[in-house]
């Protein structure tokens, strides 16, 4: 890994003059402050101000003050932030994305309020002033050019956003980040408000459209921080047999979709979601009939990599690494070999409904649960508790060329059916959702009315444990519902989850 000290990576003196320590720039942030942080999924979080921020907070709480801020980020983050500050109780208000166990468990304990909203949206909400003024932006990047540029590290999230909506900028040079990522980034600066947008021109995934720098107001920063510490991605599971079946059925899917001329046969550009089956479903098609793919997607995780390393796919757009660490660390001791080939954009371009549309993308993703008529839960877990958030999930989903959700038929050693009556929690509507896939088989909804859906997904998808009681509640529904076009028992729809609330098993 790089070493190298402030003079190498900070080329401008006027950042140079404002070298602090973390706690002294910890100091900066008061209670009741709304901060923007850099980071998405595990990458190019801040590192240590974070924690000097979680210690001023703990005192203050030991001290009988209160400290607590409003948290803003690109999504997901690490230990090192998410953790440290829900661990100190210091989060007023997050959003959007999380993943965290200990930020889950404040949330669901109601000692953190939560906004999940779709990540594309994040950037103009803070612009329209709807979460209120972002007091301070705490970034991370991998260095700052002769001329006070900034070089953007492993993820670029909310970060263009944060710089220039901010009162005050706290800065991380992380001399861990490779200074190979200079240049790598796509940054651009023509979004404008309503009702002065215009087109924005990209028509191909690897088409460059903005800058390979931040900008920033020099004035505004008020500390520099120097850290060394290394990304913090999770691993991934090795893909079990449900996930090897889910890759398969989507491989004869997307090739029957080839042979009927529904797709090229380089497919159209992949999105896909996180969690061990969107990597399992990668696998699968790094070891797939298609060449020369390309991905315009939010992460960029260790299956993606592989097809990159393997030729399979071309290119990929994403706003943030989302790699293993061993695979991280391999794409940086190569990163000359993928330079032009990895493009990380700001997440209100990589997620951007205009794109998405134009591109005509595969969007695939996780779910917790779907139900016989379509509609998918992404986020809550028998109702109520929230499990990470929607993520890009919806951005894609309702903007792609083809809409899949993939999930095992059942859950927690087979005692939940994830294929249920009606799903606990709305995240995707049947409107959004386009194929459903499970290990027992693939559904496609296209042209299909509400009870043809609700066949199909029984057949192809459920657990054959739970099949006839799905078919059975389809059929007293379609015998003593009050209307007939989408066919429910409203005392029974949530029986599944409560019966599992009660007794442990749907
Ligand atoms: N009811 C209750 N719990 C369920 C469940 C259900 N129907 N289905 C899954 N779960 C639980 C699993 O048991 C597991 O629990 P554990 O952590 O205690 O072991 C957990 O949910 C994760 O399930 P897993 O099967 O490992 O799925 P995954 O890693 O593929 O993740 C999501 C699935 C839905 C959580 C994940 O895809 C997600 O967060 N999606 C929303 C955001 C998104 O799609 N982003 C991508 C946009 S780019």
């Amino acid at each position: 890994m790089t070493t190298s000290t402030a003079t190498t990576r900070i080329l401008h003196p006027a950042f140079r003059a404002k070298l602090m320590s973390a706690d002294a720039a910890a100091a900066l942030i008061h209670d009741g402050d709304n901060v923007g942080m850099s980071g998405f999924t595990g990458a190019g979080y801040p590192k240590a101000v974070p924690q000097a921020l979680a210690r001023r907070m703990d005192e203050a709480h030991a001290a009988g003050r209160p400290f607590r801020i409003g948290m803003w980020t690109g999504a997901s983050t690490a230990p090192e932030l998410d953790g440290a500050l829900a661990r100190a109780n210091g989060v007023d208000m997050r959003m959007p994305y999380q993943s965290d166990p200990a930020c889950r468990e404040r949330i669901n304990k109601g000692e953190m309020e939560y906004i999940d909203i779709h990540l594309s949206h994040v950037a103009q909400y803070v612009w329209f002033g709807l979460f209120g003024k972002l007091n301070t932006a705490v970034i991370e990047v991998a260095g700052i050019t002769e001329d006070g540029h900034l070089i953007p590290s492993s993820s670029v999230g909310n970060n263009k956003t944060w710089l220039d909506q901010a009162d005050q900028i706290i800065l991380e040079v992380n001399s861990w980040q490779n200074p190979g990522l200079e240049g790598l980034h796509d940054i651009y600066y023509g979004t404008a408000l309503p009702p002065h947008r215009k087109p924005i021109m990209l028509t191909q995934p690897q088409e460059r459209i903005g800058e390979a720098y931040f900008r920033v107001d020099p004035a505004k920063v008020v500390a520099v921080v120097e850290t060394n510490h290394p990304d913090r991605n999770s691993g991934y599971a090795e893909p079990d047999e449900n996930s090897q079946a889910i890759a398969r059925h989507l491989m004869d899917f997307l090739q029957q979709e080839v042979a009927k001329g529904h797709l090229p046969p380089e497919l159209l550009p992949i999105q896909s979601g996180v969690g061990n089956i969107a990597n399992a479903v990668l696998q699968g098609l790094n070891e797939g009939p298609f060449e020369n793919l390309t991905a315009f997607t939010e992460v960029l995780q260790d299956g993606m990599f592989e097809m990159l390393k393997s030729g399979k796919l071309k290119s990929a757009s994403a706003t943030a690494f989302s790699l293993s660490p061993h695979v991280l660390e391999e794409l940086l001791q190569d990163l000359p070999r993928y330079r032009d080939r990895i493009l990380l954009r700001p997440q209100e371009i990589s997620n951007h409904p205009e794109l998405i549309r134009r591109l005509g993308l595969i969007a695939m993703n996780g779910m917790i649960e779907a139900d016989i008529y379509g509609n998918v839960n992404s986020t809550h877990v028998m109702g109520s508790s929230i499990m990470n958030g929607i993520g890009g999930s919806g951005d894609f989903a309702r903007n792609a060329y083809l809409s899949i959700f993939m999930t095992p038929s059942t859950a927690k050693g087979g005692r939940i059916s994830c294929l249920v009556p009606m799903v606990s929690h709305v995240d995707h509507t049947e409107h959004d959702v386009q194929v459903i896939v499970t290990e027992q088989g693939l559904a496609d909804l296209r042209g299909l009315s509400p009870r043809q859906r609700a066949r199909l997904i029984i057949e192809r998808c459920a657990h054959p444990e739970f099949r006839p009681a799905l078919l059975d509640y389809l059929q007293r529904a379609e015998a003593g519902a009050p209307g007939l076009h989408t066919p429910h028992l409203l005392q029974e729809a949530l029986s599944w989850h409560s019966r599992y609330l009660a007794e442990g098993h749907m």
